[in-house]
């Protein structure tokens, strides 16, 4: 008979998912603060199999160490910076996580967050809670800035950075972009994009889009120096991870009027920490970590996320491994 593998998970998945490994495996799920703290997951990773986690919990040597019998990770998400790779690969254990489902749902909330905060959408909604629209009746009291023929600036051209160009060539926007390389001409020329240097585009972007992983690399990419180089009209939107921004520096660019505005699905510390300055402007629109959260996009996640699980454990080939 198989053996039945003991499950730690973070949070709860989808229940048809949950359900799929719960009849193979024993499955405790973290239903306290979220994310897990790291005294508590210190302690309940002793002696699971596997784990099933999430970009907010951080999973780093001493965690790894700790699960003594831990034969597989499974991130609920495409990124895995929160997963020490390398430790936990040294000692064997397997990692899922799930790419390619959320490149839709990730690129229609980068576009959703351009017209938020290029129309005004989200700040217009306060005016009108705070009963203040009598204020902003005159013809240029409120006005936007249109994203037809406006020039967007991919920054990293993968799968995400692919898909909001297509979906900004459907609304007339003119797509530049900027990866550590360039797309064929054959592929350029079907997405209707044209590689510039990383100067250029911060130069030249009316906005400004990040898609790129959190590395050593990426990490604080925007700062001061590169908000000085942007146009004080442009924007910037970050649906990749927080610290790819140097969020003290961003705050300072809005407030000096060195951009425009900012449109948000990441942040430095997630929950954002209740003393951020951004929380105080009006020139951002903040979503709460939400790039991947459809119904449609979280199911097939969910699916994923087991199916690589229960695969590591049962020594089948995971869908998509790191
Ligand atoms: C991911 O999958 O990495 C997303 O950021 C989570 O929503």
């Amino acid at each position: 008979m198989k053996k039945r593998f003991s499950v730690l998970m973070t949070r709860g998945l989808h229940v048809s998912a949950v359900k799929r490994l719960e009849k193979k495996c024993n499955v405790v799920i973290h239903s306290g603060k979220i994310p897990i703290p790291k005294k508590i997951l210190l302690q309940k990773i002793n002696d699971v199999d596997g784990l099933v986690c999430h970009p907010y919990d951080t999973i780093d040597k001493d965690i790894i160490k700790n699960g003594k019998n831990l034969k597989a990770i499974s991130t609920f998400s495409v990124g895995f910076d929160h997963i020490d790779v390398d430790f936990a690969k040294e000692r064997g254990i397997k990692i899922g996580y799930t790419p390619k489902v959320l490149t839709n749902a990730t690129a229609e909330l980068t576009i959703g967050l351009i017209f938020d905060l290029m129309r005004r959408i989200t700040e217009g909604d306060r005016v009108i809670r705070q009963k203040k629209w009598n204020l902003i009746f005159g013809a240029h009291d409120y006005t936007g800035i249109e994203i037809a023929n406006k020039t967007i600036g991919i920054f990293g051209m993968g799968r995400i950075g692919k898909e909001v160009t297509k979906k900004a060539n459907g609304l007339g926007m003119n797509v530049i972009y900027h990866s550590r390389k360039p797309l064929s001409k054959n592929l350029e020329n079907r997405l209707k994009c044209k590689f510039v240097t990383e100067d250029a585009l911060f130069q030249k972007s009316d906005i400004i889009s990040l898609h790129v992983p959190y590395t050593k690399k990426t990490h604080h990419l925007m700062n001061s120096k590169i908000f000085k180089k942007m146009k004080d009209t442009s924007f910037l939107i970050n649906t990749s991870r927080g610290k790819v921004v140097n969020e003290r520096d961003l705050v300072i660019a809005l407030k000096k009027k060195q951009i425009r505005g900012a449109g948000m699905d990441v942040f430095e510390s997630e929950p954002i920490q209740k003393t951020s300055q951004l929380l105080r402007l009006e020139n951002v629109v903040l979503a709460p970590h939400i790039g991947s959260s459809t119904e449609e996009t979280r199911t097939k996640m969910s699916d994923i996320t087991v199916t690589n699980l229960l695969n590591a454990l049962y020594e089948k080939k995971l869908l998509y491994s790191v």
